[in-house]
């Protein structure tokens, strides 16, 4: 399914998400966040992807940030509907995918582009990637979750650094920080990416949902996070897959998981 901004391909079980508007540097418009929300609800559901990569199409760019001409005319009102639905519809829903995303940062990842690196489970980073939160240049603030989830990926005193002063890090600082995983060059980083995919499809496509639904219960103070664990560690024990990890184990072949 392509949509105007996006690419979409999917294969052998990994699908590979481009948001290709490379004239605007892949800023967020409303058209490319709704277009996002509808691939990422479709994969979901889609029971032959088990994980999904995200990246920006040209070698500049993953994101420039939220479409600032888009915005920039906005009540109080309207910027505050536009980060909630922001947040709920994207940002939000790919935290909570029930399969990984891993985001291939490729080039630019400032401040909607940053916060969406953020909301994916695993990063890694181009060498010619430059990420920040520059919005405070702007007089706004990170709308998409940019406050709440830089803190907790980098350490409050960092992130405040990152958002108070709205520099530019290169991608080795940000491996230096821990806000991304790798730093390779432009040219591995989809290789790099696929290599990362088929770790993960080696697992239980259904422990994998439930190892994410228990991480992401610690970052969410409504939650009990080990009572989420808990709860998600015996769910596994109702799963074929977990009938066939410990049988595969047992009977020293690789497991062929089906997710149930
Ligand atoms: N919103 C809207 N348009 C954007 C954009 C954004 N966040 N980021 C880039 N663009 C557009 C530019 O306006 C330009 O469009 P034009 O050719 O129609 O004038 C095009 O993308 C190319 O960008 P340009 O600024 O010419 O590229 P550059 O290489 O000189 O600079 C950046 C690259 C990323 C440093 C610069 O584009 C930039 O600072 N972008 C805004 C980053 C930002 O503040 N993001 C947070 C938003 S909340």
């Amino acid at each position: 399914m392509n949509t105007a901004n996006i690419q979409l391909r999917i294969q052998d079980q990994v699908a590979w998400v481009q948001i290709d508007r490379p004239t605007k540097l892949n800023a967020l418009n409303k058209e490319v966040l709704s277009e996002i929300h509808q691939v990422f609800k479709s994969l979901k559901t889609n029971n032959t992807v088990r994980v999904i990569v995200l990246t920006g199409s040209g070698e500049k760019a993953f994101v420039a940030g939220a479409d600032i001409a888009e915005f920039a005319d906005f009540n109080p009102e309207e910027g505050k509907l536009l980060a909630k639905t922001g947040q709920e519809e994207v940002f939000n829903f790919i935290e909570q995918m029930n399969k990984p995303v891993i985001a291939a940062i490729n080039g630019f990842a400032l401040g909607g582009g940053l916060e969406l690196a953020m909301a994916c489970h695993i990063r890694i980073a181009s060498s010619n990637a430059r990420m920040g939160l520059p919005e405070t240049s702007l007089g706004v603030i990170p709308g998409y979750g940019g406050t709440q989830r830089l803190p907790k990926i980098v350490g409050k005193g960092r992130a405040l650094e990152l958002i108070l002063t709205g520099q530019m890090i290169p991608a080795d600082r940000a491996f230096e920080i821990g806000l991304v995983n790798k730093v390779i060059p432009l040219a591995e980083l989809l290789p790099s990416a696929a290599s990362l995919a088929q770790k993960i499809l080696n697992n239980s496509p259904f422990a994998i949902d439930q190892a994410i639904q228990s991480v992401n219960a610690s970052f969410d103070e409504t939650k009990n996070g080990f009572q989420v664990e808990i709860d998600a560690f015996g769910t596994c024990f109702g799963s074929d897959d977990f009938k066939e990890g410990t049988q595969a184990f047992l009977d020293k072949r690789k497991a062929n998981f089906t997710g149930n």
